[in-house]
Order: structure tokens, then C-alpha cells, then sequence
């Protein structure tokens, strides 16, 4: 049988009941066959602190790493705070970047992201590109995922019920198993 495709997710929203919590836990659901989806809650995570490092990197830091160098790729979906990245997740990018490991680079990537707004954090997606140029993060381009009036697309336990939605997530899944078979060849 062959190996499973595992995807580490996560998102920068800490809220109980977050669209792009929902988000993820629906890729979960349409993820294609011999794909694992882990979600990883980024809320452990310590700020950065170029002093707490230097005294010994936390262990919750090296699980989240290890969980990324494990990982074949990686899913992010994430809010848009004031056009740009929620500090959750920028501060998690910020540790999985330091150290002699930097899990992230080289690493296959799909972002989403979802707002009750019209533009369904279009804004954060491009700041994270820019972001993960940095890291060397390799980010799929198409297609983009974007859940606009995230709030008429899940029920109120957190359900996608919107069936285009479920369609664009199934689609960008399928293209990052396609572009990390891809780098691997
Ligand atoms: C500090 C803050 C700033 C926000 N800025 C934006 C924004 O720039 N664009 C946007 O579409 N929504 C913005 N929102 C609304 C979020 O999209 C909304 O709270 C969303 O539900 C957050 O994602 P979540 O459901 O995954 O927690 C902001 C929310 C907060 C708390």
C-alpha cells in the first residue's frame, strides 16, 4: 500500500468558532484518498523572543517543527486582520524559520482563507505570498481560494454547506499533491 500524503495545517485564528477552523476541518473531510490532513493549533506557541530562544527553544516550538519536517506539505488558512497576517500565524512562520532546522524551506504550501467580508481576505494572501518568499516556503499560485461571506458557508456547527467552496477546496488540495509530486521528481 503506498504511503500516506501527509498535510500539516493551521490557521492564525485562535477563535472557538473560526471560519478558518471550519475551513480546515472540511479539507479534512474532501481530502482525496491516501491524503492525511493534521491540524496543528498554533495556540501553545510562545511569542518569539530572540532571549527565550537563545535560553533554549521551547518544546511546544520543536514539536511544531518536527510536525513540519514530518509533513509532505503544508495547508494554511487563515483571517485577514487589518489587510494583513493575524499575529498568531506570522509568529509561528517567525519560530519555523529560525534555528540550524528550518522546516519551512523547500516546503510545498496551499493557502486559503476565509472573512464574512466580500473579498474573503484577498489582502492576507498576498502579504503571506510575500512572507513566504522569505522562508522559501513554495507556495501553489492556482487556484486561489478565497471563502467571501464566510458566515452564509457554514452551518452554525461549523459545517461547509456551500457545495463551490467545497469544490475549490477539493481542488486546491488535489493541486498541492500535484505540485509536491512534482518538486519531488
Ligand atoms: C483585529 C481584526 C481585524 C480584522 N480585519 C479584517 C480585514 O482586514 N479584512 C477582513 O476581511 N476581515 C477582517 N476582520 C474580520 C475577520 O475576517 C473575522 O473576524 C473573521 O471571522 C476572522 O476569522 P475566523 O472566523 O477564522 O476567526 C478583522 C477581525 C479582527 C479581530
Amino acid at each position: 500500500m503506498a504511503d500516506t500524503f501527509k498535510i500539516v495545517a493551521f490557521t492564525g485564528s485562535l477563535r472557538r468558532g473560526s471560519y478558518n477552523k471550519a475551513a480546515l476541518r472540511a479539507a479534512q473531510k474532501l481530502a482525496p484518498e491516501g491524503v492525511s490532513i493534521e491540524i496543528v493549533d498554533l495556540a501553545p506557541l510562545p511569542f518569539f523572543n530572540e532571549d527565550v530562544e537563545a535560553e533554549g527553544v521551547p518544546a511546544v516550538v520543536e514539536e511544531f517543527k518536527a510536525k513540519i519536517v514530518a509533513a509532505d506539505a503544508l495547508l494554511i488558512s487563515t483571517p485577514e486582520y487589518n489587510f494583513s497576517i493575524p499575529p498568531v500565524l506570522k509568529n509561528a512562520l517567525d519560530w519555523a524559520s529560525r534555528g540550524d532546522v528550518t522546516p519551512v524551506n523547500g516546503k510545498p504550501l496551499a493557502i486559503m482563507s476565509a472573512s464574512p467580508g466580500m473579498l474573503g481576505g484577498a489582502r492576507v494572501q498576498y502579504h503571506l505570498r510575500q512572507v513566504c518568499t522569505s522562508l522559501n516556503l513554495l507556495v501553489i499560485n492556482r487556484p486561489e481560494v478565497f471563502i467571501a461571506q464566510a458566515h452564509t458557508k457554514f452551518d452554525e456547527e461549523g459545517n461547509l454547506t456551500d457545495e463551490r467552496t467545497a469544490q475549490s477546496i477539493t481542488r486546491l488540495l488535489k493541486a498541492l499533491v500535484e505540485w509536491t509530486n512534482k518538486l519531488k521528481a
